[in-house]
């Protein structure tokens, strides 16, 4: 009787890929126009999904504006009009991918909302590509 619940959010944020341990170079190859050295920016959409079974008295699985509450002032807050790698701790040492990004905003949710909820993180860095954690 679960059912998957998600909320849709937005944020706009700069980043670069590169790995320190590599030259300019190596990192233009592997990461190409990501890894200019004077950062870019996209326009991330987030969905958090809840999976649970509806509340008896409720019918509802959870209180979306509580959801979407949770998620401004934990993640987009963070991450809206910043620069991953310099304005946020999260991305000092770990290179801002959209699948670090992804796992990084799970274990921010995974704090705040209780677990009898499995929790779901879709994240878009364009509009064709996306990646999703956990990945089942
Ligand atoms: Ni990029």
């Amino acid at each position: 009787m679960k059912v998957a619940v998600s909320r849709k959010e937005h944020f706009n944020a700069a980043h670069r890929l590169y790995n320190p341990e590599w030259s300019d170079e190596r990192n233009e190859q592997i990461f190409g126009k990501c890894s200019n050295p004077h950062f870019h920016g996209h326009n991330y959409e987030l969905i958090v999904t809840l999976l649970g079974e509806p509340d008896s008295d409720t019918g509802y699985v959870y209180d979306m504006k509580k959801l979407s509450d949770l998620i401004r002032e934990h993640v987009t807050s963070r991450f809206d009009h910043k620069n991953l790698n310099l304005d946020t701790a999260y991305f000092k040492n770990l290179n801002p991918t959209a699948e670090n990004i992804a796992i990084v905003i799970w274990r921010i949710l995974r704090q705040q909302i209780d677990n009898q909820y499995d929790l779901k993180i879709k994240l878009y860095e364009t509009e064709r590509n996306f990646v999703e954690y956990p990945a089942h």
